[in-house]
Order: C-alpha cells, then sequence, then structure tokens
C-alpha cells in the first residue's frame, strides 16, 4: 500500500469511528418505534405518556446540542466524544432497566443529551481531522450514519419483536456501538484544530503527520489554522450582525422545513402506521419499517454521489415535490378506510417508501451539508449551533404533537397538514435556497459580506 493510501485509509478509519456517533443518533431515535408497541403491553400508557416516552430524547438533544459549541471548545474534541459515548452507556442502561415509564423517560432524556452533543461534535471532528478534498463526502458519512443506525434500529426491533421483555432488549442492544464508540476513541488522535487553538503545536503536527501526506502539506495546514484562528471568533450575541441574519435565518428555517414536513411522524411511528394501514401484527408491520430502512439508506447513497454533481437545489426542490405526492397519496389512503380495502395497504407502503426516498435524496442529506457550508467562519460554531437547535426542536414539536393529533385528527388530515408545509416550504426554497455546489466556502462568504440576496450567495465571484 502506498503512502497515500495508508493515511486516505487511516482517515476514513478516523471518520467511520467518529460517525459512530451519528449511527447511535439514528439507533436511539429510531428504536422507539418498535418498542413503542410492546412498551405498551407492559404499562397502561395514555397518549400523552407515548408522547413523552417518544419525545424524551429529543428535549435532551436540544439541550445537548445548545451546550455542545461551549463543550467542545472546552474538553476538546475527543474527550468530549469519550463522554458522549459514556452518556449513551449510562442512559441505556436507565432506560433499558426501567421499572416504571419514568425511568424510560429517564434514560432516553439522558441518551438525548447524548445524541445532541453527537450531532454536533462528530461532524464538527470528521471536518478537522479531514484534508479539505475529502471533507464534504466524509461530513456526509455522517448522515449515511444515521440512516444505518436507523435501520440497524429496525432490524433489532424485528428480531427482538417476539422475546420476553422485547423492549429492554431492543433498548440495550445500544450498548454495543455505544461501547465501541468509547473503545474506538481512547485510541483516536484530538483534532489538530483544537490542539492548535490550545498552543500545543508539537502535538497537532505530530498527529497531522500520521494523517497527511507529507510533511510540506502538514506545515501548510498548521500555518493556514493559525492564520483562520486569528479571526476572532464572534460571540453568541455577534450572530445577530444585520448582514448574518439573513443566512442565519435560512438555517434556521431549513433545520424547521426538514421537520415539519414529517419525516419522523414516519421514522418514528413507522409501525403504529403500518398498523393502521391494515398490517396488523406487530411482526409484519414492523418487517415493513425495516424496508423503510433500506430504502433510506440505499438513497443516501446514491444522494452522496448526487449532490456534487446534480447540485443542492434541484435535489431539494425535486425532493419537495416528491414528498408532497407521498403525502397526499396517504392522506387519501386513510381518507379512504384502508382498513376495508387490501389494496389500499400497498398502496401505502408504496407512498411511504416513496416519502423516504425523496426526503433522502432532498433534505435529509442537505440539511447537514448546507449548515456546515453557509455560515462565515467567525460565527460558524455558534450559528451551527441555531441551525441544529431550531431541527431539534422542531422535532420535538413534530413527534410529541403526533400521537396527540393522531387521536384528535385522525391521520387522513395529518397527512394532509404536513402535505401543506410541503408546498409552503417549496415556495420558501424555490425563492431563497442558494446552490452551493462547486463553490468555496470562502466565496460564499464574501457573497454574504456583499450582501447578495440570499439565493445568490452560491454564485461564483467575478474577479
Ligand atoms: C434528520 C432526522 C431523521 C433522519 C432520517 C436526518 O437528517 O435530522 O431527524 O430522522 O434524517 O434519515
Amino acid at each position: 500500500m502506498s503512502a497515500q493510501q495508508h493515511t486516505r485509509s487511516l482517515v476514513f478509519a478516523v471518520s467511520t469511528i467518529a460517525a459512530l456517533a451519528g449511527l447511535l443518533f439514528g439507533f436511539d431515535t429510531g428504536i422507539i418505534s418498535g418498542a413503542l408497541l410492546f412498551i405498551q403491553k407492559d404499562f397502561v400508557v395514555t397518549t400523552k405518556m407515548t408522547a413523552w416516552i417518544v419525545s424524551s430524547v429529543l428535549l435532551g438533544a436540544m439541550a445537548g446540542s445548545l451546550l455542545s459549541g461551549h463543550l467542545t471548545d472546552v474538553f476538546g474534541r475527543r474527550r468530549l466524544m469519550l463522554l458522549v459515548s459514556v452518556l449513551f452507556i449510562a442512559g441505556t442502561a436507565v432506560a433499558a432497566l426501567a421499572s416504571q415509564l419514568f425511568g424510560i423517560i429517564a434514560g432516553r432524556i439522558l441518551i438525548g443529551v447524548a445524541i445532541g452533543i453527537g450531532s454536533y461534535t462528530a461532524p464538527l471532528y470528521i471536518a478537522e481531522i479531514a484534508p479539505p478534498h475529502l471533507r464534504g463526502g466524509l461530513v456526509t458519512l455522517n448522515q449515511l450514519a444515521i440512516t444505518i443506525g436507523i435501520l440497524c434500529s429496525y432490524l433489532i426491533d424485528y428480531a427482538f419483536s417476539s422475546a420476553v421483555g422485547a423492549w429492554r432488549w431492543m433498548f440495550a442492544m445500544g450498548l454495543v456501538p455505544a461501547i465501541l464508540l468509547s473503545i474506538g476513541m481512547l485510541f483516536l488522535p484530538e483534532s489538530p484544530r483544537w490542539l492548535v487553538m490550545r498552543n500545543y503545536i508539537d502535538k497537532a503536527r505530530d498527529v497531522l503527520t500520521r494523517l497527511r501526506n507529507d510533511s510540506a502539506e502538514v506545515t501548510t495546514e498548521i500555518n493556514q489554522i493559525q492564520h483562520s484562528l486569528k479571526i476572532r471568533q464572534a460571540s453568541f450575541a455577534e450572530i445577530f450582525q444585520p448582514w448574518i441574519l439573513p443566512v442565519l435565518f435560512f438555517g434556521a428555517m431549513l433545520g424547521l422545513i426538514q421537520q415539519v414536513t414529517g419525516i419522523n411522524a414516519i421514522i418514528y411511528y413507522a409501525p403504529t402506521i403500518f398498523q393502521l394501514a391494515g398490517f396488523h401484527d406487530a411482526g409484519s408491520s414492523i418487517l415493513a419499517t425495516v424496508g423503510i430502512g433500506v430504502v433510506n439508506v440505499a438513497s443516501t447513497i446514491i444522494a452522496i454521489f448526487l449532490l456534487d454533481r446534480a447540485g443542492r437545489r434541484p435535489l431539494l426542490l425535486v425532493g419537495l415535490v416528491g414528498m408532497f405526492v407521498s403525502l397526499v397519496g396517504l392522506a387519501y389512503v386513510f381518507a379512504a378506510g384502508a382498513a376495508q380495502a387490501n389494496t389500499l395497504r400497498w398502496v401505502a407502503l408504496g407512498c411511504t417508501f416513496f416519502y423516504i426516498i425523496c426526503f433522502a435524496f432532498g433534505l435529509g442529506a442537505i440539511l447537514w451539508l448546507m449548515v456546515s457550508e453557509i455560515f462565515p467562519l467567525e460565527v460558524r460554531g455558534a450559528a451551527m449551533g441555531v441551525a441544529v437547535f431550531s431541527c431539534w426542536l422542531w422535532n420535538f414539536a413534530v413527534s410529541f404533537s403526533f400521537p396527540l393529533l393522531l387521536k384528535n385528527m385522525g391521520p387522513a388530515y395529518i397527512f394532509t397538514l404536513y402535505a401543506v408545509l410541503c408546498v409552503l416550504s417549496f415556495i420558501f426554497c424555490y425563492f431563497k435556497s442558494p446552490e452551493t455546489r462547486g463553490i468555496t466556502l470562502e466565496e460564499i462568504e464574501e457573497n454574504i459580506r456583499k450582501r447578495l440576496p440570499l439565493r445568490a450567495i452560491g454564485q461564483q465571484v467575478s474577479k
């Protein structure tokens, strides 16, 4: 193996271990879809309690994402990721061993804090370890890990659906990736950028020497980091300066749109929806859910290749149209009374699959990619925090309200509501979304400083 291949594999291995945090994000958010059916058998669970069990993880994630910016600077990325893995292990143990619903909720809040910190720190760590030309692909590796985590959670739900104490086993299996993450992180290096920030220049040089091809590259990168650190990091209040506000608003809106168009009503409640659509036993509805997991992973892999070819904007817009069509289909099936017509439940299944494909191509990968691209360097950390927080906040709102709306309004109305929100989102993205393909982050920043309209911040700067 040439030296170049060796460093490439090393960078890939380091990113893969860090992406285990993304896998846990997917696993611990997805696992509840199947576990819920069994918790409802062991306890008396009111609709409101169902909403709490599913959404408690998101409350934790909101708190975690708010704390992340500060914690990554104080502890360093590596130590914080170790702490994240310990939190995952502790939260999982509390939830799996719970003797009351309260214990499940407490465990899931802890897991949520770990997810919130991990969803910010893992992509940051990967971006700082990766050589510039591999950065885009490696950052999207994190989204792929999230979808793989969701798929694993569905498979585990299926595998344990006839076990005694099924939901405990389902939660407990989350220990495997959490332990792997904690062992893996023990061997990973600290981020060179953080080391330079703390003035451990020799240590940063050691780390980079292992991760880059030659010493000239290492020296250039250390100089670049030192140069970029001279750019003063703005305080939280400063992200509200007039020239930054439009991109900040766009990032927060993208977080909102990713969630209010209904993705997690499907990801977290899929077996429940399938039961309503006529797949009556828990096993077959969880199996149909596994199909969703597979389609999600496959479409995300294709999206990773398409994003740099077709561009972000077309995928975002076409994805929203496809999601709208599927939601209208779902609303129709439920309005027509799926349970009476055998063929309609297959239509419901088809619409759900199509919805997931369109989400994965569009909003799924694009949110996480764009929030790492559009913010000017001096506010990147804090502004990313706002966008990620908005995503968790709206995720909470949708996941908490879904079972309550389901009970009070019925599925046809809810899917119609998400369809209407898709239309509004399309209009917003059509007029506001920039195209950030093939342009450097510095050029995007220059355009923002020139106060170009949002839609134009991705255009090449004329010299
Ligand atoms: C979203 C999650 C969602 C997942 C589904 C992510 O981009 O942030 O809320 O569950 O995609 O694949």
